[in-house]
């Protein structure tokens, strides 16, 4: 992706499906003086995604589609994007899968934050196989998105210790913690 030049900040577009911790880390991390992003949107695939609430208390433009017929969804964030003048989409525990289309049009815009180290553990329940395979290490990964799931090149990772007596709940918040500081690092070393 292309340097920042200047005081223009990217506008950015969170996507979101849950508790929007990161969506709240990002909205803070947006705040900072030597910040690269202004977040200007947030687009949910749940009505009642607990995050949403940070769209409200930042006076952040929210939109919220039900991705019954994905292709059609898309063409209408696309459109949003558009109107929005958005130039990176940020993932933060969104849980749709976005089409080899969608992508495309964002080709190198589109970056995700992963609870493994990947390439191990993509998709689903990452905390719980690391536990069960008895993993001494896990962690968090910031990558580019690409068509292939939890594939696209990776930005940053944070590789952390898992102890004996954690599940996979306890490593979760864990490694929940060090995503908050991963996300605005990878942001930083994109486009600084
Ligand atoms: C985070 O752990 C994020 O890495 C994960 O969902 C959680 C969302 O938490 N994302 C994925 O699993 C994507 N495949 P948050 O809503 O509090 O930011």
């Amino acid at each position: 992706m292309e340097k920042l030049t200047g005081l223009k900040k990217l506008k950015t577009a969170v996507f979101i499906s849950g508790t929007g911790s990161n969506f709240r880390n990002l909205i803070k991390f947006s705040k900072i003086k030597k910040t690269p992003i202004s977040i200007n949107l947030v687009i949910s695939n749940v009505l009642k995604a607990r995050g949403l609430k940070y769209a409200d208390q930042f006076n952040i433009k929210k939109k919220i589609f039900n991705f019954s017929n994905i292709k059609d969804t898309e063409k209408k964030i696309l459109n949003l994007l558009k109107k929005e003048k958005i130039n990176l989409i940020c993932l933060a525990g969104f849980m749709k899968i976005l089409s080899k289309n969608f992508i495309k049009k964002f080709n190198g815009k589109i970056i995700n934050i992963h609870p493994s180290l990947l390439p191990k553990y993509k998709g689903l329940n990452t905390h719980f196989k690391a536990i069960k395979n008895k993993d001494r290490f896990a962690g968090c990964t910031v990558h580019y998105v690409t068509e292939n799931i939890d594939s696209g090149k990776i930005i940053m990772q944070k590789k952390i210790k898992v102890a004996a007596q954690d599940n996979a709940i306890s490593l979760a918040k864990k490694i929940l913690k060090q995503e908050h500081k991963l996300y605005p690092a990878a942001i930083m070393r994109i486009f600084n």
